[in-house]
């Protein structure tokens, strides 16, 4: 078997010990060894910086320079291979400025035994093979940090520039509509009604884009409060039943709860299922809105009877970007952003989302949230 040859580079003035060190490295079995020999420091010091060698072994004696300021001389010029230092008797105490001037280990010449400067160089070797991968995978980590860094500073800057004119757009239709609506021309008042139902579209796609940088850059805020639960189910279902004239938005039950918590962020998880039961069970006639509550949760469960989601799929749904690639449902459109969205919000109230289907019957869209997280807190800080 071929052994792995390794290049050892000895800067060491006093022949002898050159010549010692050599009998020790080339006796031992099952290794090899390659040794070159500097005897002149600067030399040495040339030697290092070539680089054409495994590992250093630095004698601390020097003539009239010491081991130590090589080590700190090579170090700052960017010598990266690992150095031993060579420690002559009573030279104990050396030890931790050597590693502190960047060598990796040290051995005294007393103790010059196979096995020992064998793992003493091995070992070197191998730390600084993984030290200089965790280095490596550090700066890439940093590298990915810094351009997902400016992807958010870019993406947050379309945003905004899209915004601008989209929101005077806005402006622009409603007034439009304001006019013809009083004029009685109901071919305009229609057209005018589309245009603002296209641009109340574009205007949701940016702001799921926008809460998704948020997420991802940490700066998702919340505004808390109590707020009637029911009233808020109502509200939607009478706000976005108009959307649709097939399906008829059905409500079920009633939680007779005040709910800590966000009202606009939980109000655009209800619309977004909601959205999406629209979108995606054109077909059926009905969706159900359900809610129910215990004495500290309350439940929203959103039934459509549409296609149904795949088993496989269940967890998938909720991942950025994440669309089912079934043919019926690639024609609608969408980014994939809403249930992302609807799971954070979900998840930073402390509750819980998920979805049950059978596939071909339909998907239950379902969410828990904690009733009153403000005097659970309480409780936990007075039980502290
Ligand atoms: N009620 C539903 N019935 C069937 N599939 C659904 C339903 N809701 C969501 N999906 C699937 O989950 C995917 C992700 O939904 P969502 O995150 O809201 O993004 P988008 O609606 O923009 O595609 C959708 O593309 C669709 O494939
Ligand atoms: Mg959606």
């Amino acid at each position: 078997m071929e052994l792995h040859k390794t290049t050892i580079l000895l800067i060491e003035d006093d022949e002898e010990d050159y010549f010692l060190l050599r009998k020790v490295l080339t006796k031992m079995r099952n290794a090899n060894y390659e040794l070159r020999w500097e005897s002149d420091p600067e030399a040495g010091l040339s030697s290092m910086l070539a680089g054409q060698h495994d590992l250093c072994l630095l004698d601390y004696r020097l003539g009239a320079k010491n081991g130590i300021e090589l080590i700190k001389q090579a170090r700052s010029l960017g010598y990266s291979l690992p150095i031993i230092l060579l420690t002559g008797a009573n030279e104990s105490e050396i030890d931790i400025l050597a590693l502190q001037a960047g060598a990796d280990d040290y051995i005294s010449k007393e103790n010059l035994q196979e096995d020992l400067l064998r793992r003493i160089i091995r070992y070197a070797i191998e730390r600084k093979k993984a030290e200089r991968e965790r280095e490596k995978l550090i700066s890439e980590q940093l590298a990915i940090q810094e351009l997902e860094k400016k992807r958010n500073e870019f993406i947050s800057m379309v945003v905004h520039e899209l915004r601008t004119p989209l929101t005077s757009l806005k402006a622009h239709a409603q007034l439009l509509r304001k006019r013809f609506l009083a004029s009685g021309d109901e071919q305009v008042v229609r057209t005018t009604s589309r245009m603002n139902a296209q641009i109340n579209k574009l205007t949701d796609l940016i702001s799921d884009f926008q809460d998704v940088t948020r997420i991802e850059g940490g700066k998702l805020q919340f505004r808390e409060d109590y707020f009637a639960f029911d009233e808020l189910i109502a509200e939607l279902i009478e706000e976005i039943q108009p959307i649709t004239e097939k399906q008829l938005l059905l409500r079920d039950g009633e939680t007779n709860q005040t709910v800590w918590g966000d009202r606009g962020r939980i109000g655009q998880v209800i619309t977004n299922l909601l959205m999406n039961a629209i979108k995606y069970a054109p077909a059926s006639d009905r969706i159900i809105v359900k809610t129910t509550a215990t004495s500290d949760t309350v439940t929203v469960r959103i039934q459509d009877f549409g296609p149904g989601i795949p088993k496989d799929m269940r967890e998938k749904i909720f991942d950025p970007f994440y669309r089912l690639t079934d043919a019926r449902q690639h024609a609608i459109s969408g980014l994939g952003l809403g249930l992302y969205i609807a799971s954070e919000i979900i998840h930073r109230q402390e509750g819980q989302i998920w979805v049950e289907s059978e596939e071909g019957a339909g998907s239950t869209f379902c969410f828990t949230l904690p009733i009153d997280r403000e005097h659970v807190d309480e409780q936990k800080e007075a039980v502290m």
